[in-house]
């Protein structure tokens, strides 16, 4: 029987806006329908939905089902009150919707087909295996009224710095949709690759992308795709910094006479479009027509972030440019060009959208912008006028734990982001208005692909991703951590049902790495350890030619033990401290394992860069148990390898380091164990 003590463990991520829990279940057997009425019913998109519902729903629970669409009456019945108005999908388009279950039937009713898609993938969600009585599956009884607190949720996805091929784009499009994203960002091109076929100009592709690039064909069936699903796709194309790829094809483009080559390494380059010459317009004219052919959507990404101005500053003619036509300096330039690309993509029928560095006094007020660099910005933006969207914060490419994304939201200062402005004696923004507030139109996660490949993306995004899609759906009040926690434990569970691979594929990356053969010891180090965070992994030592095969790239962001571990000693300390056994028994563990995996870092040349921190984890493990132990620490020594742990070494750090920190420097077992 189930009691209010199911709520917190219902699955369900993005938490819905109202949810009541009922005492009794529906069960899902072989007999399972599903009837749909309403005009809206007999929409595409709400079809295919329902045909996925029931391979899904079988493949969850084994149970054999035909698609079986009756009338009326089904198991899940699904009431359609309007059709999709015509040509693609628009920011705003209703997504709201009820799910009842009572007395035997799911209930799931919407105003318009997209809210149906979102309540289905709630309906499947809320399939939990029966923990007594029956053997079995079945859906508890619920009351659900649910719409997304933003409008727009997205993934920016960059596939320029690696290629990341359409089946694992699809992936990840089912991902976001489990999770109710509606935009997917396709970061189309940067200075490492041009991913997109253009007729018009295929010198892009040949002499752009190493013939690593989508055919139109492609990203016309991923376009479809993600629409089946109720996501928008939006095409950026970053200029006129961040498109070195493009000059090696097109070097008329380009500020300098070159050499144009597309850029080996990361960071931002000097390389930048020429925005003084027409030709150039002309080319973006001829570009952004053929594109926006190839993406309905109504709005068109165009970069605009990180314009290195050296190349400009040192043009005489460009210099020339500016004083004719008043542009006090390279930001005065970019406006300019801005100003001209807003003109062509209005011409082509689409909105512009730019990151934050757009924001000029003469940019109009029709352009969207998405902040990278912070509440700051996204607020001045929302209170001139600019409809914004908000990615600082949300990098999933920095290796941040999911609570600390999770914490961040659009309306809220972070503490750390406030004490720094306060340090640099630099005014705290005001918060929006409830009048500017409507200008934020939400956020988008970003993964940005130096240091990723399609082989490890999925554990770069999953599940972490599945957190910041519950800040931008749920309510503002949804923020408990521990909850958030437990419910993405069970998320990471059922989105592998979807196909997937953010654990799997760490798994086998571990096992070649071991030689072929499963190593639990291996397993258990790589559980202590975490990739380095932030731009710590990306200074210098790494080409797009870097295998990305290491243990660095073989460990999810977030060590799930780790944390447990870390939680458990913060427990521990905020107690009597009368029971040290669990911790003692974890360490020992560790260490056991981590001795044993030695010999095979030491002897496979792949794993030979992860025996320092093997030995930094030894050093941890040891100092933790002597401290629980209470035997004497040497508190110099102890506090050296804790240094260690928290430094990165191949990338690696030691993940448990904080939480035995904690257990040396809380007061009660310091004031006994300092020498
Ligand atoms: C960015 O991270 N440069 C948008």
């Amino acid at each position: 029987m189930f009691h209010t003590a199911v709520l917190a463990l219902l699955p369900l991520m993005p938490w819905p806006a109202q949810i009541t829990v009922g005492q009794a279940v529906v069960p899902i057997t072989n007999q399972f329908s599903i009837s749909m009425q309403g005009v809206g019913a007999s929409d595409d998109r709400v079809r295919a939905a329902v045909v996925r519902t029931f391979s899904r729903l079988s493949r969850q629970t084994g149970v054999p089902m035909f698609p079986t669409v009756v009338k009326s009456g089904g198991t899940l019945e699904i009431v359609v009150e309007s059709r999709d108005h015509k040509g693609p999908q628009r920011l705003g388009d209703d997504e709201r919707y009820s799910l009842e279950v009572r007395d035997g039937r799911v209930r799931l009713s919407a105003d318009a087909p997209l809210g149906v898609l979102r309540g289905l993938e709630t309906f499947l969600q809320s399939v939990t295996q029966n923990t007594s009585g029956m053997p079995g599956f079945s859906v508890p009884e619920f009351t659900v009224h649910d719409g997304p607190r933003y409008p727009w949720r997205g993934l920016s996805l960059d596939v320029s710095r690696h290629f990341v091929p359409t089946d694992d784009v699809k992936r990840t499009l089912d991902g976001m949709a489990a999770v109710k994203l509606n935009v997917f960002h396709w970061h189309l091109s940067d200075d490492q690759g041009f991913r997109v076929e253009s007729k018009r100009f295929p010198r892009l592709q040949a002499y752009g992308s190493d013939g690593l690039f989508y055919t139109q064909a492609e990203i016309r069936d991923v376009v479809a795709y993600a629409r089946a699903r109720g996501i928008r796709v939006v095409p950026e194309f970053d200029m006129p910094g961040h498109a070195a790829s493009w000059t090696p094809g097109y070097p008329n483009l380009a500020t300098t006479s070159g050499p144009h080559e597309i850029l080996r390494g990361f960071g931002i380059t000097e390389a930048v479009l020429d925005p003084t010459k027409e030709s150039t317009y002309r080319f973006i004219d001829g570009l952004v027509g053929e594109m926006s052919k190839l993406f309905p959507d109504e709005f068109f990404h165009i970069g605009g972030d990180e314009v290195n101005p050296k190349q400009w500053n040192q043009s005489g003619k460009i210099q020339a440019f500016m004083r004719k036509h008043h542009l006090a300096n390279s930001e005065g330039l970019q406006a300019y060009f801005n100003g001209r690309l807003l003109k062509i993509l209005t011409k082509h029928g689409k909105q512009m959208e730019g990151w934050d560095e757009v924001l000029n006094p003469d940019l109009p007020k029709s352009v969207v912008i998405q902040s990278w660099r912070g509440q700051e910005s996204l607020w001045q933006a929302a209170a001139e006028g600019y409809r914004t969207l908000l990615s600082a914060g949300y990098y999933l490419d920095l290796m941040q734990p999911a609570s600390q994304h999770y914490a961040i939201d659009p309306l809220v200062l972070p503490p750390a982001r406030a004490e720094r402005l306060q340090k640099q004696n630099k005014p705290i923004p005001p918060p929006p208005t409830p009048a500017t507030e409507r200008n934020i139109l939400g956020g988008e996660a970003a993964m940005w692909e130096e240091l990723a490949t399609a082989e490890n993306l999925d554990s770069r995004l999953w599940p972490r991703l599945a957190a910041i899609a519950e800040r931008f759906w749920s309510p503002q009040s949804v923020t408990d951590v521990h909850s958030m926690y437990e419910r993405l434990a069970m998320t990471n569970g059922w989105l592998e049902w979807l196909g997937l691979t953010q654990r799997s594929n760490l798994e086998l990356m571990r096992q070649r790495l071991a030689g072929g053969e499963r190593s639990p010891a291996l397993d258990a180090f790589a559980s202590a350890l975490e990739p380095v965070k932030g731009y710590g992994r990306h200074a210098g030592r790494y080409l797009t030619s870097t295998p990305l095969n290491r243990l660095v790239d073989a460990i999810p962001p977030e060590s799930d033990a780790a944390r447990a571990f870390n939680n458990d000693v913060d427990a521990f300390v905020a107690s009597d401290r009368s029971q040290p056994a669990k911790l003692i028994e974890k360490l020992s563990f560790w260490q056991a394992q981590t001795e044993a995996v030695l010999p095979l870092l030491q002897s496979r040349s792949l794993l030979n860069d992860a025996a320092p921190a093997a030995q930094t984890l030894l050093n941890v493990c040891r100092y933790g148990q002597m401290i629980l132990r209470h035997e004497t620490v040497d508190s110099a020594a102890a506090s050296a390898a804790l240094t260690q742990a928290e430094t990165s070494e191949s990338d690696l750090l030691v993940a448990i380091a904080p939480g035995i920190r904690r257990l040396i420097e809380a007061p009660a077992v310091s004031a006994s164990n300092r020498q």
